[in-house]
């Protein structure tokens, strides 16, 4: 069974899906694994150290995508200029690809991954639950990027975060607000927390006060009812317009006295929730910052734009995306333990079975036999088609 990791080729992406490690447990299990040449330099992992591995070095990118049966990947795959082809047309038709898909919205991927007979796993989709944890690049991802958020509003405020008494005088500390406390936002708050800030944090799910308390930092409470904030899923839910608007009064109140504010709220599946009005960014202090970690999905911060930094009312706003790959070595190492699990978990024996009973497999399996099978997805793109003139 032979898995190709190709060189990621979408614009700004470091990562790679498969590190010197992870090649040897899946050579230690019988694939054979050919890279192609220079995956890995933006990660620093150079070939001979994937060669000393186990992999095979392969120059020829359709050679490489022609010859696999499991094709690993970061990113959707995309139109390579250089080859002057899609990476989805150099496949071979009943090859398995395991990648980062955006299966909701990239509606023509989808389609073409179903005309080649792709079966294809989208590592979104992988359920949050126990079983799968080692397999959740998600979280992986957002906890690194919940780390370089802080970083990014670091750099950007002019002060800084401890408290430092000096003979020059006392400077305070930094004041950091954190909305939304999932995986990313509990992540900003230790980052934030170990740069001596002070820090608070709201989250609609009042569930989650005991973590942000045992990180160091003060939850903001908003009075909701017990089912307002949170479905029985344990996942927060959308708000009725009354409770937004007592929840953007609170934020609203915690804000002006804020000198960096990172957001994260996020339902999964929905538009991100506004959190940060333009009535906020003029009452904000001057100098302060935002970064925006929902900007791709809308952004939580009313101005924000994705991948790009702009100054309203004297307020710094980062429209941050793809943080993760800005930590390439780290993130390339998450990402290729995450992989390593869910292949072991779907070809146990050197053959991948697609069980569809299996609440893994089924929840990631996005295309299969020349079809759409995630319901999920299906509708997404049924809700997203614009209907024929
Ligand atoms: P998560 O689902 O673990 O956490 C989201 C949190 O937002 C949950 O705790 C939820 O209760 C809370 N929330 C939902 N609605 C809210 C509201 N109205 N007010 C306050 N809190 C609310 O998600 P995760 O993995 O932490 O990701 C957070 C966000 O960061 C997502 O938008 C994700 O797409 C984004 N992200 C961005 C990255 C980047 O590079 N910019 C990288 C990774 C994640």
């Amino acid at each position: 069974m032979l898995i190709a990791v190709p060189k990621e080729i979408f614009s700004g992406e470091q990562r790679v899906a498969a590190t010197p490690t992870t090649v040897r447990r899946f050579v230690k299990k019988g694939f054979e694994v050919w890279v192609e040449s220079d995956a890995g330099l933006a990660a620093n992992i150079t070939n001979s150290a994937l060669e000393a591995a186990g992999a095979k070095i392969i120059s020829d990118t359709t050679r490489l995508y022609g010859n696999a049966e499991i094709i690993i990947k970061v990113q959707h795959p995309s139109f390579n200029k250089g080859l002057d082809k899609h990476e989805i047309d150099i496949m071979k038709s009943g090859a398995v690809l395991i990648a980062l898909l955006q299966p909701l919205t990239a509606i023509k991927t989808i389609e073409q991954l179903t005309a080649k007979n792709i079966s294809a796993f989208s590592l979104e989709l992988i359920p949050r639950i126990t079983r799968a944890q080692q397999m959740d690049v998600l979280s992986s991802m957002s906890s690194l990027a919940g780390y370089k958020a802080v970083l990014l509003a670091a750099a950007a405020l002019g002060k800084i975060f401890p408290m430092m008494t000096t003979a020059a005088g006392t400077l305070h500390p930094a004041k950091i607000l954190i909305l939304g406390a999932g995986v990313a936002g509990l992540q900003a708050i230790a980052t934030a927390k170990r740069l001596g800030a002070v820090v608070e944090a709201f989250d609609t799910r009042p569930a989650v006060k005991e973590q942000v308390e045992s990180l160091g930092a003060t939850f903001v409470s908003l009075e909701l009812n017990a089912d307002e904030g949170e479905a029985a899923s344990g996942y927060a839910k959308v708000l009725s317009e009354a409770a937004h608007q007592k929840e953007v009064a609170l934020i609203h109140e915690r804000a002006v006295q804020a000198d960096v504010i990172i957001t994260t709220a996020l339902i999964p599946g929905k538009k991100a929730p506004v959190l940060i009005t333009n009535e906020m960014l003029k009452a904000m202090k001057k100098g302060a910052v935002v970064v925006d970690m929902a900007a791709e999905q809308g952004g939580n911060c009313a101005q924000s734009e994705a991948g790009k930094e702009v100054d309203i009312e004297g307020v710094t706003i980062i429209g941050a995306v793809n943080l993760a790959a800005t930590i390439p070595e780290h993130a390339s190492q998450m990402f290729a333990n995450n992989m390593f699990n869910f292949i072991k978990h779907l070809c146990p024996d050197l053959t991948c079975k697609i069980d569809q009973n299996d609440e893994i497999t089924l929840g990631s399996l996005v295309t299969h036999a020349g079809q759409i099978v995630n319901e999920v997805v299906k509708s997404a793109h049924e809700a997203l088609k614009v209907p024929e003139e």
